[in-house]
């Protein structure tokens, strides 16, 4: 059984259905996903809708949750995930998942869990506290929250992922589900799970894009987000009363370009023919930012390119997405035909897991003699 997946080249990757995606989203993974996915590369490419790890923090809002995953399945279909070549499923379906959380909850501590740097912050952020004395402002810290770590572990094994492009803020996620097979295998003398390894961004200023106001985040609790699904005039308000440099105020004020959100966009946007095409005064990003030093070139026509870049990019991904909201039946059933891949995948993983640790009492009737044995008395060893 082993044999038979070794060597085969698998991705996972997910999302939390929280809300539609953004620039941020696109230029951090779905961009990636795309290439990888067309690259032809890989044997096999699934992408999770985190539909249970989104509760753990949402749990009093489901409708936010079911309405955000049609969101982000357009999101996917409008950049060009090809459901013909990648699954798109969804994890609460998926009760494989459930199962195999359980069992590496045995293999994690709770010392483990807390020292992991992305949940602690996300506490800080929800006003969770560990303390068993929290003052009264901070709200008690949910187990389903504190132990999504684990859960995320199983995604990534159940599908015996080898590879798991996601951002760097997901590296301790890595790490743990790392952890959580070596343990397993070790613990049932069994090399069934398989050790992922997390694939990053390349590109500097693409692992994290910031907001349109500058700060270091695009997330939609700020509202400094440009959404995939924005029509062309949201995004031309937002380009344009973006955040530059606050000491830019005359044009012929020296500027800097670090920090100043719109080269950063321009930076992780703007490809080798956006000059020649839209500003061919300069033949490269180099130069325009030179000038922008220097004084001499003003916010305005930095933003007017700007826009120009970015509807290049999401014009035809708008025009995907009116396509798919018009058939949202079809969108359904490329998730239910997708969901049900997964099941079949993640039963099997769960079926290697339980027979690893003999627990599979029904799939098994040799436990019939071992029982006799042992209640007679005559087992061997
Ligand atoms: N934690 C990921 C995020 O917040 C989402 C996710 C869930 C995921 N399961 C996964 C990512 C499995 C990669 C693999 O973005």
């Amino acid at each position: 059984m082993e044999a038979k997946d070794a060597g085969r080249k698998v991705i996972l990757t997910g999302d939390r259905p929280t809300g539609k995606l953004h620039l941020g989203h696109y230029v951090g993974s779905l961009q990636r996903r795309v290439e990888l996915q067309n690259s032809g590369k890989f044997d096999e490419i699934n992408i999770l809708i985190a539909d249970d790890q989104a509760l753990t923090d949402n749990w009093d809002n489901p409708k936010k949750i079911r309405d955000n995953i049609i969101e982000v399945t357009l999101d996917y279909l409008s950049v060009g995930i090809d459901p013909e070549l990648s699954t798109i499923c969804i994890q609460s379906a998926l009760p494989a998942l459930h199962s195999l959380s359980f069992y590496y909850m045995n293999l994690v501590t709770t010392q483990r869990l807390s020292r992991n740097p992305t949940v602690k912050s996300e506490m800080k952020l929800r006003g969770f506290s560990a303390g068993e004395n929290g003052n009264e402002n901070e709200a008690g810290l949910p187990a389903g929250f504190f132990t999504y770590p684990v859960s995320q572990a199983a995604d990534i094994t159940a599908f015996k992922a080898t590879t798991v492009p996601v951002g760097e803020d997901q590296l301790p996620m890595l790490e743990q589900t790392r952890e959580i097979v070596r343990r397993f295998n070790q613990t049932y003398h069994r090399d069934i799970l398989v050790e992922p390894d997390i694939l990053l961004p390349e590109n500097e200023s693409r692992r994290r894009l910031p907001g349109t106001d500058g700060r270091a985040k695009m997330s939609k609790s700020l509202g400094n987000g440009i959404y995939l699904s924005d029509d062309e005039k949201t995004v031309k308000t937002k380009v344009m009363s973006m955040y530059t440099d606050p000491e830019h105020i005359n044009i012929n004020d020296p500027g800097h370009v670090e920090g100043n959100a719109v080269f950063t966009y321009l930076e992780a946007f703007s490809g080798k023919d956006a000059f020649s095409e839209y500003l061919p005064e300069y033949s490269c990003l180099k130069e325009m930012e030179e000038h922008y030093r220097k004084g001499g070139l003003g916010d305005v026509k930095c933003k007017k390119f700007l826009l120009k870049v970015l509807e290049e990019l999401l014009s035809p991904i708008r025009r995907k997405r009116a396509d798919w909201e018009k058939r949202i039946p079809e969108v359904y059933e490329i998730l239910r035909d997708g969901t049900k891949r997964a099941a079949e995948r993640t039963e099997k993983t769960l079926s290697e897991v339980r027979s690893a640790m003999r627990i599979d009492y029904f799939e098994d009737r040799s436990i019939v003699k071992d029982w006799e044995a042992w209640v007679h008395g005559t087992q061997e060893g």
